[in-house]
């Protein structure tokens, strides 16, 4: 009966949806929990490559069902889309394998206007968000002004919700703003549309997910963003709206602490981030465009969603210790071992540096990154190429080092070392800890 919890430890795009779809592999159910399609989690399977931004990707493991929690937000038009693609793909997205949250919020053509409006408009520098309209949907369910999935379970009823949440949206971007507004007749034509299409698909995950529990079947809650961009542990305000953090899957989800068996933190092997906000270990030049790739392989550090350039930097122990804290991590997950390696020598992060005080911690909150400098310790890198390697001791000794440098760092065991996309490019060490 146990619920895995699975999140990206650092600024999303750590590879959650790699490892998920290889946990998933030993998973009855894979949910989401938070988020919408502001997510882009790509997997590659006997080389193909799959970008999931809504649907978990367990889905891509025929044997698993799929749940999109109440703690999301949900645009049905890329919702659709996704299904489809998959569904011409070979993957079958059925309502035997896929179940919507009655209480998932709905983001319409509105919410992305005024997404786009809210980021023109602000005082400080712009946020950098995905565009996907995800603020404006969290703060329309916090406002209890929110349209929710299960209007969807009357098409005609939905229409006339979504013109006149559309209706109120338009008078909102025209008179503050001065923008033009999406045609509140089209959306609400499109979304009864939807509603259609989505409804057989609508369920109460809720009860769902306590029943596949009783039965004694595992469930893999799959985080979108990662931790440091969550609503209030994140470096606020560049964060997204959302709980991407292990607390925010059991609300997201509506299942309690006590079926908690594990809490794996996802962390890249170096550091990414999408968007504006600090970022201590940031790096320019050679290192970073090494990090980052030409953007000609898959994996190159550009953005799943959105295609913007990621900005790159050194593994930060001191935010990784912050997320080991915060979620109470109990297993790590590393990923792009391989990248890292093609590096001369490496930085890692161990504290930061303030007015001569060294904090192995982080003395506060994240927002208050830009007073610290990071401090760092050298070490040699490892020539050979590590994606072939499947064997723990098979790894270069200045690979362990760095890995085992980690784990001392934060006190929690790597129980598996990714080396490149593909299902078995991974060491796994069920033994250590
Ligand atoms: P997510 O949002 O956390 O799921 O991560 P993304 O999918 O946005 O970005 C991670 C990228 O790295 C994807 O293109 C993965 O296929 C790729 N990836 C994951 N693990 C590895 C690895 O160990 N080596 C390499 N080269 N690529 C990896
Ligand atoms: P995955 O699940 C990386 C970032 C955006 C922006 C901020 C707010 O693939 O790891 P939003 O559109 O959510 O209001 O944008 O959050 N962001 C992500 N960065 N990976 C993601 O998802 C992200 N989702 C949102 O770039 O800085
Ligand atoms: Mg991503």
């Amino acid at each position: 009966m146990p619920l895995d919890i699975l999140v990206g430890a650092q600024w999303g795009d750590e590879g959650k949806g790699r490892i998920t779809d290889l946990l998933a592999a030993q998973a009855d159910v894979v949910a989401r929990y938070s988020g919408g399609d502001n997510a882009g989690h790509s997997v590659t399977v006997d080389g193909r490559l799959f970008k999931l931004h809504l649907i978990p990707s367990g889905i891509l493991q025929t044997h698993a069902s799929c749940v999109l929690g109440h703690g999301m937000v949900l645009n049905p038009v890329t919702l659709v889309e996704e299904i489809d693609s998959l569904a011409s793909a070979g993957v079958e997205v059925s309502p035997r394998r896929l179940a919507v949250s009655l209480a998932a919020h709905v983001i319409t053509p509105a919410h992305r206007a005024l997404d786009g409006a809210e980021e023109r408009a602000r005082t400080g520098p712009a946020l950098g968000t995905t565009g996907r309209g995800i603020g404006p949907t969290y703060a329309d369910k916090a406002s209890r002004l929110g349209l929710r999935a299960e209007a969807m379970n009357d098409p005609d009823e939905f229409a006339i919700l979504v013109r006149a949440h559309a209706e109120r949206a338009a008078r909102l971007l025209e008179t503050f703003y001065g923008l033009p507004a999406p045609d509140p007749d089209d959306s609400a034509r499109s979304y009864r549309e939807l509603a259609l299409r989505l409804r057989p698909f609508l369920a109460d995950t809720t009860g769902l997910l306590a029943d596949a529990l009783a039965a004694g079947k595992t469930i893999l809650a799959e985080g979108a963003q990662g931790i440091l961009l969550d609503l209030d542990h994140g470096t606020y305000p560049y964060v997204t709206s959302s709980s991407a953090t292990a607390g925010g899957a059991l609300s997201g989800l509506g299942v309690g602490p006590r079926h908690v068996r594990r809490v794996i933190g996802v962390a890249k092997s170096f550091q990414t981030r999408v968007g504006a906000g600090p970022f201590p270990t940031e790096l320019s030049g050679h290192t970073a465009d090494a990090l980052r790739g030409s953007g000609s392989q898959p994996w190159d550090e550009f953005g799943t969603t959105t295609g913007r350039p990621r900005r790159v930097g050194w593994l930060d122990g001191v935010l990784l210790r912050y997320a080991s804290r915060l979620n109470g991590l109990t297993d790590l997950a590393v990923t792009k071992l391989d990248i890292l390696g093609q590096l001369p020598a490496l930085r890692l992060c161990t504290a930061y540096q303030r007015q001569g005080i060294r904090h192995p911690d982080l003395p506060g909150l994240p927002s208050m990154l830009e007073d610290f400098a990071p401090e760092y310790e050298e070490s040699a890198s490892w020539p050979q190429d590590v994606s072939g390697v499947r064997e723990y001791d098979a790894l270069p000794r200045e690979a362990r080092s760095y890995l085992e440098r980690i784990e001392a760092l934060l006190g929690v065991p790597i129980r598996w070392i990714s080396v490149g996309p593909e299902r078995p490019q991974v060491v796994v060490r069920e033994a250590v800890g």
